[in-house]
């Protein structure tokens, strides 16, 4: 599996997500789609950067009992997306639901990747909130295995843990990894955060890379930097 930087769209519209990607010209990067320009697009938006020849990650987080997980899987896959995920705090159960229903009729399926715990949770939170008795990385590492062997392809997870996740899960377990920024660029709002060449060095699979693309004055020449320090 090549490495590859995906371009976090978070957009509220169709217009201005295809604005956006008519600034990268003939480029078609990796795109991923979040919940607000799911929820503000429709599934349609799926649809039509796939026909405009974007491999779309679905970045929608999905969480419920494994029948409905199963069958909102089912529906999600058939969109032509090429990575999906969800919480893998559903339990083991719930994964293998959502495997079987991301299943095309043509034996084809999406890669199906877990969420652990999320980065914007401290470890005093999970401990006092969530009642959970371990640290946060032995929460992320046991819910890692979890995904495995219930068959999925990998985590969403920081950059700095991507060694942690694959040591403990194997070289081909994939580490899609938000959290990226530029040595001479802005950290917004993250704070674990890793330049694209230290995420390769890392072990990172995929970057998620937003702002610093979506956000900069000439975004070609930044998805081009990123590719640059992460891919060649
Ligand atoms: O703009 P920025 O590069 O920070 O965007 C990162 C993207 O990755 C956003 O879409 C954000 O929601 C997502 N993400 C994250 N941290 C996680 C999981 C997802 O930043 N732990």
């Amino acid at each position: 599996m090549g490495k590859n930087v995906i371009i976090a769209c978070d957009f509220s519209s169709r217009e201005e997500t295809l604005s956006f990607l008519d600034k990268m010209g003939k480029a078609r990067p990796y795109v991923k789609i979040g919940m607000e320009l799911f929820y503000a697009a429709g599934p349609d938006m799926v649809r039509e950067l796939k026909d405009r020849g974007h491999q779309v990650f679905l970045d929608l987080k999905l969480h419920d009992i494994p029948h409905t997980v199963q069958r909102a899987m089912a529906v999600l896959s058939r969109l032509g997306a090429d990575i999906l995920n969800l919480h893998a705090a559903g339990t083991r159960d719930m994964m293998e639901a959502a495997l079987e229903g991301a299943l095309r009729p043509d034996g084809s399926r999406p890669l199906l990747i877990a969420v652990t715990q999320l980065t914007s949770t401290s470890e005093e939170r999970m401990q006092k909130e969530l009642l959970i008795d371990a640290t946060l990385p032995e929460t992320v590492t046991a819910y890692a295995q979890n995904a495995r062997l219930a068959g999925l392809d990998g985590v969403v997870c920081s950059p700095l843990e991507a060694g942690l996740i694959h040591s403990a899960c194997g070289s081909d377990f994939l580490t899609v990894t938000p959290g990226v920024r530029f040595a001479d660029g802005s950290l917004d709002d993250q704070v674990r955060v890793a330049t694209p060449e230290r995420a390769k060095t890392l072990g990172s699979d995929y970057i998620v890379v937003g702002r610093p693309i979506t956000q900069s004055a000439d975004p070609l020449s930044a998805w081009q930097r990123c590719v640059r320090e992460f891919v060649d």
